[in-house]
């Protein structure tokens, strides 16, 4: 049975993105849609959208809308835009005092009214489309309130009376708090006493804890993940109420978008490869290696990054490890990323440290990332925590060997290699350690030097599925299993 679905989003590929998430809700938009859903999707329309490239029109009923959030009032209209490679439609929140800003997230004051605006407008054009839907699937902090205002503000809506919600949790390092002096800005009258009432006291307001206390059910992007948040060690202050939620919070693994990130028709690359054609991925290699100025024959290990830099992604154990690894292996580094200061910094210094063997790329470039993909040898990924992550599946794809840390989605994806049976598709490591991280890649350099047990690592690899055919019907059977649920109270 075909179900009515409300995502709302802070980013949805292509239309925004700085990571994984709007990988993720594009292609689990695309998906849903594709399979018969009637997927309706908001959006704010940021100043980076570019509306030009998208099919695009004004909706003439929902313009010149009014919303009010404590002492602030706004008008906003919307524009329907047809998410490529689907027939699926995102509305966008055209709100230029919100959302016209040089970046999709921001410091500003009012950054968590930016968030409530674009979870407040969701219902509301709902309720102007006489639209009910079944699910509202919110996401991270940004629009963690829908839940709780599906049960407060929007309960007296008969359309919403069998709406269920789902959170799902990308990152639980991002929580967006703020000042308990801005409670009014949530507009929840004599419902203020849901909030979590220590946390008010204490003078903040945490969204993301809000959505965990609230939602119908809790998801976040893999099993391993969902077991770690709710330990003090990676659940950052949220383990308790992830634990009182028992069996409401389930982990089900990211898929990846087979149509973008493919060796075989990747739009990026001049010629293109299968597990059957490696050749043509050492082609590749020598030709990265050119543009970016790289002493790289082909006995040296070529090794990619790409990432955000941010200590969630181990960049420090990367710098830390990379100079002895460089100057002891025959190895090269071809690195695109961009975020803190302090590692772009140290990155540009250790290029030039090793100009011929480290070449950093600091910016953000979907080009590059799908070149450094396609024409490395091994893919390093020593996360510190990684709900899911994306680009070791992407690696796996491409016959890209990942070298990563066993946390989260990583120790969902990757499977050790063993010699002795020739299965397993890379190398891991547990301690969150430099010297652990360079015994890693000393045993992937240990079997690159024996190309039968290499080859044979990277075709395991090649042949992994994590399509979103298989990764997406799990969602559905939740959405179906809570549809059908009657409602939890608050
Ligand atoms: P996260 O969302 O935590 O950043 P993921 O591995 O889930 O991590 O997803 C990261 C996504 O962002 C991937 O599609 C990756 O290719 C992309 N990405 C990250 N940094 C860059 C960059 N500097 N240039 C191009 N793409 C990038
Ligand atoms: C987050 C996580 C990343 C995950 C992505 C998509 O940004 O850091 O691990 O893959 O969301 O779910």
């Amino acid at each position: 049975m075909p179900l009515r679905i409300c995502f709302v989003a802070s980013e949805i590929a292509p239309l925004a993105k700085t990571g994984g998430l709007a990988d993720v809700t594009g292609a689990l938009i695309r998906y849903l849609e594709g399979a018969g859903h009637d997927v309706r999707s908001f959006l704010p329309l940021y100043s980076s959208v570019d509306l030009a490239s998208l099919a695009s029109a004004p909706v003439d009923f929902l313009h010149d809308i009014p919303l009010e959030m404590g002492p602030h009032r706004y008008r906003y209209s919307v524009v329907g835009a047809r998410l490529p490679g689907s027939q699926a439609t995102v509305y966008l929140i055209d709100c230029p005092a919100l959302y016209a800003r040089g970046r999709i997230y921001t410091t500003d004051p009012d950054e968590h009214l930016r968030f409530l605006a674009l979870t407040r407008a969701a219902f509301e054009c709902c309720q102007r489309m006489g639209w009910s839907p079944q699910i509202l699937h919110c996401h991270d902090w940004h629009t963690a309130f829908g839940p709780l205002f599906a049960k407060t503000l929007y309960a007296w809506d008969r359309l919403f009376q069998a709406t269920r919600s789902v959170l799902t949790l990308h990152n639980v390092g991002y929580q967006g708090v703020f000042s308990a002096a801005a409670v009014d800005d949530l507009q929840l009258g004599s419902s203020r006493y849901l909030l979590h009432q220590d946390d008010l006291r204490s003078g903040f307001i945490n969204p993301l804890k809000h959505g965990i206390l609230y939602a119908d059910a809790v998801t976040t992007v893999s099993p391993t993940y969902a077991k770690e948040i709710r330990t003090p060690e990676y659940g950052m202050g949220l383990e308790q109420a992830l634990r009182a939620r028992g069996d409401s919070v389930l982990g089900i693994l990211n898929g990846v978008d087979y149509g973008e990130w493919d060796p075989r028709t990747d739009r990026y690359l001049p010629r293109h490869y299968d597990a059957g054609r490696l050749a043509v991925k050492a082609e590749l290699k020598a030709a990265l290696a050119a543009r970016l100025g790289l002493a790289c024959g082909p006995k040296t290990a070529l090794a990619g990054v790409v990432m955000r830099l941010a200590a969630q992604k181990g960049v420090d154990l990367l710098i830390q490890a990379l100079p002895h690894a460089l100057a002891s292996h025959d190895l090269a580094c071809a690195v695109v990323g961009s975020g803190d200061e302090p590692y772009e910094r140290a990155l540009a210094e250790l290029q030039q440290a090793f100009p011929r063997r480290l070449a950093f790329h600091r910016g953000y470039s979907e080009e590059l990332a799908h070149w450094i993909e396609a024409a490395s040898d091994l893919f390093l990924m020593p996360s510190l925590y990684e709900p899911c992550g994306l680009n070791q599946m992407y690696s796996l794809r491409y016959g890209t060997v990942p070298v990563v840390r066993a946390t989260g989605g990583l120790a969902d994806s990757v499977q050790l290699y063993d010699p002795a049976s020739g299965t397993g598709t890379g190398v891991l490591f547990k301690e969150y350690s430099a010297a652990a991280l360079e015994r890693a890649l000393g045993a992937a350099l240990d079997l690159y030097a024996d190309p039968a047990h290499w080859t044979r690592m990277a075709r395991n690899g090649m042949a992994q599925d994590f399509s979103w055919t298989r990764q997406g019907a799990p969602y559905v059977e939740l959405y179906e299993r809570l549809a059908g649920r009657p409602a939890g109270g608050v």
